[in-house]
Protein backbone atom coordinates (compact mmCIF):
# COMPACT_ATOMS: atom_id res chain seq x y z
CA UNK A 1 0.00 0.00 0.00
CA UNK A 2 2.77 2.37 0.97
CA UNK A 3 3.92 2.90 -2.56
CA UNK A 4 0.42 3.20 -4.26
CA UNK A 5 -0.35 6.46 -6.26
CA UNK A 6 -3.35 7.52 -6.70
CA UNK A 7 -5.00 11.56 -7.05
CA UNK A 8 -6.54 12.74 -3.37
CA UNK A 9 -9.99 14.34 -4.52
CA UNK A 10 -10.93 14.13 -1.19
CA UNK A 11 -9.07 17.14 -0.29
CA UNK A 12 -11.16 19.96 -1.20
CA UNK A 13 -14.54 18.53 0.27
CA UNK A 14 -12.93 18.25 3.43
CA UNK A 15 -15.24 21.03 4.67
CA UNK A 16 -18.22 23.17 4.14
CA UNK A 17 -15.54 26.47 3.73
CA UNK A 18 -13.06 24.54 1.75
CA UNK A 19 -16.50 23.42 -0.41
CA UNK A 20 -17.19 26.77 -1.15
CA UNK A 21 -13.93 28.08 -2.25
CA UNK A 22 -13.80 25.43 -4.69
CA UNK A 23 -17.86 25.90 -5.87
CA UNK A 24 -17.46 26.14 -9.52
CA UNK A 25 -21.22 27.28 -10.10
CA UNK A 26 -23.75 29.56 -7.97
CA UNK A 27 -27.46 30.28 -7.73
CA UNK A 28 -28.13 33.85 -6.91
CA UNK A 29 -31.79 35.50 -6.62
CA UNK A 30 -30.73 37.32 -9.35
CA UNK A 31 -31.12 34.24 -11.49
CA UNK A 32 -34.75 33.95 -10.81
CA UNK A 33 -38.13 34.54 -13.38
CA UNK A 34 -41.30 34.11 -11.52
CA UNK A 35 -43.83 33.27 -13.31
CA UNK A 36 -47.62 34.96 -12.37
CA UNK A 37 -50.55 34.08 -13.79
CA UNK A 38 -52.91 36.82 -13.84
CA UNK A 39 -57.11 36.13 -14.15
CA UNK A 40 -59.78 38.15 -15.07
CA UNK A 41 -62.45 38.40 -12.46
CA UNK A 42 -62.51 40.15 -8.55
CA UNK A 43 -61.24 38.76 -5.15
CA UNK A 44 -59.23 36.10 -6.69
CA UNK A 45 -56.72 33.75 -5.08
CA UNK A 46 -57.18 30.07 -6.19
CA UNK A 47 -54.54 27.87 -5.37
CA UNK A 48 -53.80 25.68 -9.27
CA UNK A 49 -54.83 22.16 -7.31
CA UNK A 50 -52.04 20.43 -9.81
CA UNK A 51 -49.33 23.28 -8.49
CA UNK A 52 -49.40 23.66 -4.68
CA UNK A 53 -48.21 26.72 -3.58
CA UNK A 54 -49.10 28.54 -7.12
CA UNK A 55 -51.68 30.70 -7.23
CA UNK A 56 -54.39 32.38 -9.71
CA UNK A 57 -54.68 36.35 -9.27
CA UNK A 58 -57.19 38.98 -9.91
CA UNK A 59 -56.13 42.16 -10.57
CA UNK A 60 -56.98 43.19 -7.05
CA UNK A 61 -55.04 40.71 -5.68
CA UNK A 62 -51.78 41.50 -8.00
CA UNK A 63 -49.62 44.54 -5.99
CA UNK A 64 -49.80 42.66 -2.50
CA UNK A 65 -48.31 39.14 -4.83
CA UNK A 66 -45.78 41.28 -6.51
CA UNK A 67 -44.62 43.49 -2.92
CA UNK A 68 -44.12 39.64 -1.57
CA UNK A 69 -41.90 38.71 -4.86
CA UNK A 70 -39.77 42.03 -4.65
CA UNK A 71 -39.10 41.85 -1.08
CA UNK A 72 -37.97 37.79 -1.55
CA UNK A 73 -35.13 39.71 -3.65
CA UNK A 74 -36.59 38.74 -6.91
CA UNK A 75 -35.73 40.64 -9.62
CA UNK A 76 -38.27 39.34 -12.41
CA UNK A 77 -41.31 37.83 -13.29
CA UNK A 78 -43.36 36.26 -16.52
CA UNK A 79 -46.59 37.46 -16.57
CA UNK A 80 -49.33 34.68 -18.08
CA UNK A 81 -52.72 35.64 -18.31
CA UNK A 82 -55.92 33.61 -17.97
CA UNK A 83 -58.77 35.34 -19.39
CA UNK A 84 -62.77 35.13 -18.99
CA UNK A 85 -63.25 35.17 -22.82
CA UNK A 86 -61.60 33.06 -25.62
CA UNK A 87 -62.38 32.88 -29.22
CA UNK A 88 -60.89 31.37 -32.42
CA UNK A 89 -58.41 34.40 -33.04
CA UNK A 90 -57.44 35.11 -29.39
CA UNK A 91 -58.73 38.49 -29.44
CA UNK A 92 -58.01 38.68 -25.74
CA UNK A 93 -54.32 38.24 -26.38
CA UNK A 94 -53.67 41.54 -27.97
CA UNK A 95 -56.20 43.70 -26.68
CA UNK A 96 -55.35 46.53 -25.30
CA UNK A 97 -57.01 46.17 -21.83
CA UNK A 98 -56.55 42.63 -22.00
CA UNK A 99 -55.36 40.79 -19.03
CA UNK A 100 -51.78 40.98 -19.25
CA UNK A 101 -51.53 44.52 -20.37
CA UNK A 102 -53.87 45.45 -17.68
CA UNK A 103 -51.82 43.79 -15.34
CA UNK A 104 -48.37 45.02 -16.61
CA UNK A 105 -50.11 48.73 -16.41
CA UNK A 106 -50.49 48.31 -12.57
CA UNK A 107 -47.75 46.20 -11.77
CA UNK A 108 -44.95 49.32 -13.85
CA UNK A 109 -47.20 51.94 -12.16
CA UNK A 110 -46.64 50.74 -8.80
CA UNK A 111 -42.89 48.99 -9.05
CA UNK A 112 -41.32 50.28 -12.26
CA UNK A 113 -38.06 48.48 -11.11
CA UNK A 114 -39.21 45.05 -11.55
CA UNK A 115 -38.69 43.85 -14.85
CA UNK A 116 -41.82 42.27 -16.44
CA UNK A 117 -41.62 39.87 -19.19
CA UNK A 118 -45.15 39.38 -21.12
CA UNK A 119 -45.40 36.00 -22.34
CA UNK A 120 -46.92 36.04 -26.05
CA UNK A 121 -48.80 33.26 -27.06
CA UNK A 122 -52.45 32.84 -28.32
CA UNK A 123 -53.31 29.25 -26.19
CA UNK A 124 -54.58 30.66 -23.36
CA UNK A 125 -56.53 33.08 -25.79
CA UNK A 126 -58.21 30.58 -28.37
CA UNK A 127 -61.31 28.33 -27.86
CA UNK A 128 -59.45 25.77 -29.46
CA UNK A 129 -57.02 26.22 -27.09
CA UNK A 130 -54.12 26.06 -30.47
CA UNK A 131 -51.47 28.71 -30.39
CA UNK A 132 -52.34 29.68 -33.96
CA UNK A 133 -55.02 30.16 -36.29
CA UNK A 134 -56.95 27.23 -37.47
CA UNK A 135 -58.20 26.36 -40.94
CA UNK A 136 -59.28 22.60 -41.71
CA UNK A 137 -58.07 21.24 -38.68
CA UNK A 138 -54.63 22.77 -39.39
CA UNK A 139 -52.67 25.19 -37.60
CA UNK A 140 -51.77 27.98 -39.84
CA UNK A 141 -48.11 29.72 -39.67
CA UNK A 142 -48.05 32.79 -41.28
CA UNK A 143 -51.63 34.39 -40.12
CA UNK A 144 -50.39 32.91 -36.63
CA UNK A 145 -47.83 35.54 -37.20
CA UNK A 146 -49.44 39.05 -37.59
CA UNK A 147 -51.56 38.39 -34.65
CA UNK A 148 -48.68 37.39 -32.72
CA UNK A 149 -46.64 40.65 -33.47
CA UNK A 150 -50.04 42.60 -32.68
CA UNK A 151 -49.75 40.99 -28.99
CA UNK A 152 -46.01 42.02 -28.91
CA UNK A 153 -47.13 45.46 -29.47
CA UNK A 154 -49.83 46.14 -26.97
CA UNK A 155 -47.82 44.20 -24.34
CA UNK A 156 -45.06 46.51 -24.73
CA UNK A 157 -47.36 49.34 -25.19
CA UNK A 158 -48.82 48.49 -21.63
CA UNK A 159 -45.00 48.70 -20.75
CA UNK A 160 -43.33 45.26 -20.85
CA UNK A 161 -40.08 45.17 -20.90
CA UNK A 162 -39.26 42.29 -22.27
CA UNK A 163 -41.75 40.29 -25.01
CA UNK A 164 -41.07 36.36 -24.65
CA UNK A 165 -42.74 34.34 -27.19
CA UNK A 166 -43.36 31.00 -27.02
CA UNK A 167 -46.28 29.70 -30.05
CA UNK A 168 -43.29 28.11 -31.89
CA UNK A 169 -44.43 29.54 -35.63
CA UNK A 170 -41.47 29.57 -37.82
CA UNK A 171 -40.50 32.98 -38.07
CA UNK A 172 -42.03 34.37 -34.94
CA UNK A 173 -38.83 36.40 -34.11
CA UNK A 174 -38.63 37.98 -37.37
CA UNK A 175 -42.57 38.82 -37.23
CA UNK A 176 -42.31 40.26 -33.71
CA UNK A 177 -38.75 41.97 -34.10
CA UNK A 178 -40.76 43.60 -37.24
CA UNK A 179 -43.55 44.29 -35.33
CA UNK A 180 -41.94 46.31 -32.40
CA UNK A 181 -39.65 48.09 -34.24
CA UNK A 182 -42.08 49.50 -36.67
CA UNK A 183 -43.88 50.85 -33.68
CA UNK A 184 -41.06 52.34 -32.49
CA UNK A 185 -40.31 49.90 -29.53
CA UNK A 186 -36.34 49.24 -30.73
CA UNK A 187 -35.28 48.79 -28.03
CA UNK A 188 -37.74 46.30 -25.94
CA UNK A 189 -35.60 42.89 -26.23
CA UNK A 190 -37.11 39.58 -27.02
CA UNK A 191 -36.77 36.52 -25.06
CA UNK A 192 -37.41 33.88 -27.64
CA UNK A 193 -38.43 30.08 -26.25
CA UNK A 194 -36.21 29.61 -28.87
CA UNK A 195 -36.00 25.38 -28.26
CA UNK A 196 -39.46 24.11 -27.29
CA UNK A 197 -40.33 20.29 -27.14
CA UNK A 198 -43.93 18.72 -27.09
CA UNK A 199 -43.94 17.68 -23.68
CA UNK A 200 -45.73 16.24 -21.28
CA UNK A 201 -44.42 17.95 -18.38
CA UNK A 202 -47.07 21.16 -19.35
CA UNK A 203 -49.63 19.65 -18.15
CA UNK A 204 -49.87 21.25 -15.27
CA UNK A 205 -49.41 24.62 -16.69
CA UNK A 206 -52.20 23.99 -19.10
CA UNK A 207 -54.78 22.68 -16.39
CA UNK A 208 -53.29 26.36 -14.54
CA UNK A 209 -53.56 28.45 -17.57
CA UNK A 210 -56.76 26.37 -18.81
CA UNK A 211 -54.77 26.16 -22.62
CA UNK A 212 -54.63 22.13 -23.10
CA UNK A 213 -55.80 22.06 -26.82
CA UNK A 214 -59.18 20.84 -27.53
CA UNK A 215 -58.51 18.58 -30.71
CA UNK A 216 -55.25 17.14 -31.99
CA UNK A 217 -51.70 17.82 -29.89
CA UNK A 218 -49.08 20.45 -30.43
CA UNK A 219 -46.72 18.33 -32.46
CA UNK A 220 -46.94 20.15 -35.78
CA UNK A 221 -45.32 23.05 -34.00
CA UNK A 222 -43.51 21.96 -30.64
CA UNK A 223 -40.38 19.74 -30.89
CA UNK A 224 -40.02 16.33 -31.12
CA UNK A 225 -37.73 14.83 -27.37
CA UNK A 226 -35.85 12.95 -29.29
CA UNK A 227 -33.87 15.95 -31.54
CA UNK A 228 -31.02 17.91 -30.77
CA UNK A 229 -29.85 18.72 -34.26
CA UNK A 230 -32.76 20.10 -34.46
CA UNK A 231 -32.85 22.33 -31.56
CA UNK A 232 -29.65 24.06 -32.97
CA UNK A 233 -31.11 25.09 -35.87
CA UNK A 234 -34.41 25.86 -34.09
CA UNK A 235 -32.04 28.45 -31.61
CA UNK A 236 -30.12 29.76 -35.13
CA UNK A 237 -33.10 30.73 -36.79
CA UNK A 238 -34.23 32.52 -33.65
CA UNK A 239 -30.82 34.65 -33.26
CA UNK A 240 -30.50 35.48 -37.00
CA UNK A 241 -33.95 36.45 -36.76
CA UNK A 242 -32.78 39.04 -34.51
CA UNK A 243 -33.87 37.09 -30.63
CA UNK A 244 -31.83 38.89 -27.49
CA UNK A 245 -31.99 35.81 -25.43
CA UNK A 246 -32.94 31.72 -25.51
CA UNK A 247 -35.05 29.61 -23.49
CA UNK A 248 -34.74 26.19 -23.73
CA UNK A 249 -38.31 24.25 -22.63
CA UNK A 250 -38.49 21.77 -20.49
CA UNK A 251 -35.01 22.28 -18.56
CA UNK A 252 -34.69 19.03 -16.55
CA UNK A 253 -34.76 16.49 -18.98
CA UNK A 254 -33.25 18.06 -21.67
CA UNK A 255 -30.00 20.06 -19.82
CA UNK A 256 -27.76 18.72 -22.59
CA UNK A 257 -29.72 20.63 -25.07
CA UNK A 258 -29.31 23.88 -23.29
CA UNK A 259 -25.40 23.01 -22.71
CA UNK A 260 -25.06 22.43 -26.85
CA UNK A 261 -27.44 25.74 -27.28
CA UNK A 262 -24.93 27.43 -24.57
CA UNK A 263 -22.13 26.57 -26.15
CA UNK A 264 -23.05 28.07 -29.87
CA UNK A 265 -24.59 30.91 -29.35
CA UNK A 266 -23.38 33.78 -27.43
CA UNK A 267 -26.33 35.22 -25.97
CA UNK A 268 -28.60 34.93 -22.35
CA UNK A 269 -29.89 31.52 -21.83
CA UNK A 270 -32.67 30.90 -19.88
CA UNK A 271 -34.23 27.65 -18.70
CA UNK A 272 -37.55 27.25 -18.34
CA UNK A 273 -38.58 24.68 -15.58
CA UNK A 274 -41.86 24.02 -16.33
CA UNK A 275 -45.03 22.97 -14.40
CA UNK A 276 -44.82 19.66 -14.23
CA UNK A 277 -40.94 19.53 -13.20
CA UNK A 278 -42.29 21.39 -9.97
CA UNK A 279 -45.30 19.50 -9.55
CA UNK A 280 -43.30 16.07 -9.42
CA UNK A 281 -41.12 17.57 -6.51
CA UNK A 282 -44.12 19.35 -4.62
CA UNK A 283 -46.24 15.48 -4.77
CA UNK A 284 -43.26 13.74 -3.43
CA UNK A 285 -42.22 16.43 -0.80
CA UNK A 286 -45.88 16.52 0.44
CA UNK A 287 -45.73 12.61 1.24
CA UNK A 288 -42.12 13.43 2.85
CA UNK A 289 -40.02 11.36 0.00
CA UNK A 290 -37.76 13.85 -0.58
CA UNK A 291 -35.81 16.40 1.16
CA UNK A 292 -38.17 19.80 -0.79
CA UNK A 293 -34.99 22.61 -0.24
CA UNK A 294 -32.20 20.27 -1.11
CA UNK A 295 -33.36 19.01 -3.96
CA UNK A 296 -35.16 22.13 -5.37
CA UNK A 297 -31.72 23.76 -5.09
CA UNK A 298 -29.68 20.57 -6.59
CA UNK A 299 -31.66 20.96 -9.64
CA UNK A 300 -31.44 24.81 -10.08
CA UNK A 301 -28.03 24.71 -9.57
CA UNK A 302 -27.92 21.53 -12.28
CA UNK A 303 -29.48 24.19 -14.93
CA UNK A 304 -26.88 26.72 -14.25
CA UNK A 305 -23.71 24.03 -14.30
CA UNK A 306 -25.46 23.09 -17.86
CA UNK A 307 -25.40 26.64 -19.56
CA UNK A 308 -28.75 28.71 -17.83
CA UNK A 309 -27.85 32.27 -16.87
CA UNK A 310 -31.31 32.95 -15.92
CA UNK A 311 -34.03 30.08 -14.74
CA UNK A 312 -38.16 31.16 -14.72
CA UNK A 313 -39.22 28.73 -11.81
CA UNK A 314 -42.41 28.17 -9.72
CA UNK A 315 -40.05 27.75 -7.19
CA UNK A 316 -38.77 31.09 -7.13
CA UNK A 317 -39.74 32.54 -4.40
CA UNK A 318 -38.33 29.38 -1.98
CA UNK A 319 -35.57 29.33 -3.56
CA UNK A 320 -35.29 33.22 -3.18
CA UNK A 321 -36.02 32.56 0.73
CA UNK A 322 -33.47 29.79 0.89
CA UNK A 323 -31.07 32.05 -0.47
CA UNK A 324 -31.32 34.46 1.79
CA UNK A 325 -30.84 32.20 5.06
C1 LIG B 1 -47.75 27.92 -24.23
C2 LIG B 1 -47.03 27.74 -22.97
C3 LIG B 1 -46.80 26.52 -22.34
C4 LIG B 1 -46.13 26.80 -21.17
C5 LIG B 1 -45.93 28.15 -21.11
N1 LIG B 1 -46.49 28.74 -22.24
C6 LIG B 1 -47.03 25.15 -22.65
C7 LIG B 1 -47.90 24.60 -23.65
O1 LIG B 1 -49.06 24.36 -23.30
O2 LIG B 1 -47.46 24.34 -24.75
C8 LIG B 1 -45.74 25.73 -20.21
C9 LIG B 1 -45.21 26.15 -18.94
C10 LIG B 1 -45.18 25.12 -17.89
O3 LIG B 1 -45.50 23.94 -18.08
O4 LIG B 1 -44.79 25.52 -16.79
N2 LIG B 1 -47.97 29.15 -24.61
Amino acid sequence: MKDLQFDRHRRLRSSDSMRALVRETRLHKEDLIYPLFVVEGENIRSEVSSMPGVFHVSLDGVLEEIKEIVSLGIKSIILFGVPKEKDPLGKQAYHDHGIVQEATRLIKAEVPELVIIADTCLCQYTDHGHCGVIEDGKVLNDPTLDLLARTAVSQAKAGADIIAPSNMMDGFVAAIRYGLDEAGYHDIPIMSYAVKYSSSFYGPFRDAAHSSPQFGDRKTYQMDPANRMEALREAESDVNEGADFLIVKPALSYLDIMRDVKDRFPLPLVAYNVSGEYSMIKAAAQNGWVNEKEIVMEKLVSMKRAGADLIITYHAKDAAKWLTN
